[in-house]
Parts: structure tokens; sequence; C-alpha cells
């Protein structure tokens, strides 16, 4: 595979937008900024020394107006704070016709973008993921926002950017652990798009972990265009796009019952997709031929199946009462994604508490299958 530009349009109700992966796009950034007079990189303190006086120096060379702003690197920052602080600064430098670039991971994305809908009524930006994850999700469906006392990310808003430039370049600096973070999503969509992402994935860890750039524009456009396909027939989250969440409730309850600080997101996401496996397993919806197949890709890409991979302990109780309580549920009866194979996910809310239990300690106790 050549490291030619691979172009993918995402339709929307609001404003159609590409998504360009090639090779060495933010050194060629120029290209891309023809509409607008004044610039302002947004980008947190780590993006700032690798990556972002770079960028304000390719676009000053150019004769645009452009400025940076960053906020300190982490979650804890994508906060309603540095919301307010990131609107004061620009509105000492942008007009309405001016655009933002947000230069970063998911957190820089999500709060530059909220950011930009949000000024003014809302301004142009342009988004530029840095991390896998930024790359392959967050940057596309347009959903952006913040952290609040309330839970993570309810203040938001639905809307697109003009462009999101992918560069997997970028990823050289990226440390491992944000890799292997991402990798937990970039697994979840293949399981879920079907055969041909699954074997690709399983051929080709070695040289993902090397960084293959060919493999890995291959590996982002795969998931890029999964993701659009699934945005483009649910763009408010009301209906099909619940199945990104294969993984997740269980995920999510195990982040709020263990701590943020203590479990990452894409880790949760592993041992939450291995534990909705082994309820559609005992289910008799998912054969152990696949059950085993997805562990033997979670392993192979580092992440864990077990709590105890992790040198973690849980309460299944606790995580039980926190799903029970989860106000996303439905009827009280709790929503989970289950595979029946490869590439055929259903919606389900018929399990029972005995058996989500069972899925829970199946995860924190590593009980084996009986
Ligand atoms: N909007 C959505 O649809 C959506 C989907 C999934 C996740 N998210 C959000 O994404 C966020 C997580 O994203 P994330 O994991 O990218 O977090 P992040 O933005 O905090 O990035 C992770 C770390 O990697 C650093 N980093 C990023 N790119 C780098 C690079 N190329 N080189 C060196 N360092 C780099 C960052 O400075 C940070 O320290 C969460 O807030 C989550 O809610 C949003
Ligand atoms: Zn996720």
């Amino acid at each position: 595979m050549k490291d030619n530009a691979i172009t993918i349009l995402c339709k929307s109700n609001s404003r159609a937008y590409d998504i360009v992966i090639q090779k060495n796009c933010f050194y060629n950034v120029i290209k891309y900024l023809s509409h607008f007079k004044k610039y302002i990189i947004i980008c947190d303190s780590n993006l700032k020394r690798y990556y972002g006086e770079t960028l304000l120096q390719l676009i000053t060379a150019e004769k645009f107006t452009c400025d940076l702003i960053s906020f300190p690197a982490g979650e804890s920052n994508k906060n309603l704070n540095i919301f307010s602080y990131l609107h004061e600064q620009i509105a000492l430098r942008l007009d309405r016709n001016s655009c933002i670039i947000t230069l970063g991971g998911g957190v820089t994305g999500d709060m530059g973008g909220f950011v930009a809908s949000t000024y003014m009524r809302g301004i142009s930006f342009i988004q530029i993921p840095t991390s896998l994850l930024a790359m392959v999700d967050s940057s596309v469906g347009g959903k952006l926002g913040v952290n609040s006392s309330i839970g993570k990310n309810v203040v938001g808003v639905f809307n697109n950017p003009e462009k999101v430039l992918i560069d997997p370049s970028l990823l050289e600096t990226l440390p491992e652990k944000y890799l292997i973070d991402g990798m937990a999503e970039v697994i979840k969509q293949a399981i879920l798009s079907g055969e041909e992402y699954v074997s690709f994935l399983e051929k080709n860890s070695v040289e993902i972990f090397e960084l293959n750039l060919s493999l890995l524009i291959k590996l982002i456009s795969l998931s890029v265009q999964y993701k659009v396909n699934i945005v483009e027939q649910d763009e408010r989250d009301a209906g099909i796009r619940k199945i990104l969440n294969y993984g997740h409730t269980i995920g999510h309850a195990l982040e709020e019952t263990l701590g943020y600080s203590n479990i990452s997101h894409g880790f949760a996401v592993a041992l939450g997709m291995n534990a909705v496996n082994y309820l559609a397993m005992k289910c008799g919806i998912l054969s152990k031929i696949t059950f085993d197949r997805v562990q033997r890709l979670l392993r192979e890409y580092k992440l864990p199946l077990f709590l105890s991979d992790l040198d973690l302990r849980g309460d299944s109780a606790k995580i039980l009462h926190f799903l029970n309580n989860d106000k996303k549920n439905q009827n009280d009866q709790i929503v989970m994604i289950l595979l029946q194979e490869i590439g055929e996910p259903i919606i389900s809310d018929t399990q029972t508490k005995p058996q989500m239990k069972e899925a829970i300690e199946y995860v924190v106790k590593n009980r084996s299958i009986s």
C-alpha cells in the first residue's frame, strides 16, 4: 500500500466535512488553510512542545496571522474553568471570521471544538488529532464538550469541524501506554465492523506497534470509515450509534467504581468487552471459538482480560449496583451490546441480574469458565 492521501467524506445534517489521512499532512497544513486569514491553535502543554511551535511557524511563514493558546495536559483539565480561560484568550485574538485549529488528543479536540462551537455562537475549527484514540474515534462524529461536577462529557454540543487532518507520523512521540489505550477502541471498531478488519489486526500487530505508517494509514482509514458509516445513520446517538458502546457499559462501571485515575478508559473497555463476550457465550449467543479469538486479539495488543492483569481488585457488588442505577438504563433494564459473531452485534436488554453478576465476576475475580 502507498502512502497516498485517503479522504473520507463525513456527511452530516449541519455540514459535510473531509477527513484526510496522509503521512506528513501536518507539515503540509497550509494546503488546507485557504479560507481564513486568522488562525489560533489550541493545544495542551505536551503538544505545544512537540508540534505546537512547529505548526505556528508553518502557518505564520505563509503570511497568515496565527497564535497559539495552550492549557495543562490531562483529562482533569477538560473542565469548565479551562473552557472559560480558552474563551477569554481567543476573545483577545479572534473574530467571527477566524478559525481555530485543535492540535492534540481527545481532551484537546473535545474541549477546543466546544470552545470554537460556542464562541460568538460558533466559529470554524479544524481538528488535527494526535493520539490514536483521537485519530480513530473522538475527532469523528461531532461530539464535543467538557466534564463537569455532574459527570464526564455532560456539558457539550454536537457540531462538526471544517476538516480533520490525520497524520499518523505524529504518533511517533505518543507514549506507548496511550497507543495501547487507543487500540482498545480500534479492536472494538474492528470487531463491530467485520472479518476484514479483525484479520488485518491479527496479522499486523508487530508492525503496528513498530508504527509502520502504511499499515497505520490502513488501520485509521478502516476505523474512520466504520465510524463515519455509523454516525451518518444516527448523528444524534438515538439509535444504531449505540452499538459503539460495545464494552463500554461495564467499562464505564469499572471506571466509576475503581476511580478514573486507577484505570485507563481503554483498559476498562477491554475488560468490558471480555465481560460482555463471556455473557454472550454463556447465553448461547456467541461461540467459544469467537470468544477465544477476541481474547487472543486483546492480548496481542497488550490489553487486559481480567482485573488481576492490572494488579487491581474490584468489588463485583459495587459494580453491579452502579450498572443497575445507571441513568442510561431503559425501563429498569440494562442495555448491552452483545456480539453474535465478528461484525454482528445486537442491542439487548434481556440479560438477567444473575447473568450480569456472573459476567462481572468473570473479569473481576478471573473466575474460569465452568
Ligand atoms: N468526542 C468523542 O466522540 C470522544 C470519543 C472517545 C473519547 N473522547 C474523549 O477523548 C479523551 C481521551 O483522549 P486521549 O486519550 O487522546 O487523551 P489526551 O488528549 O489527554 O491525550 C493523552 C496524552 O497523550 C498526549 N499526547 C497526545 N498526542 C501526542 C503525541 N502525538 N505525542 C506526544 N504526546 C501526545 C497528551 O498530551 C496527553 O498527555 C477523553 O476526554 C474522552 O472523553 C471523546
Ligand atoms: Zn470509548
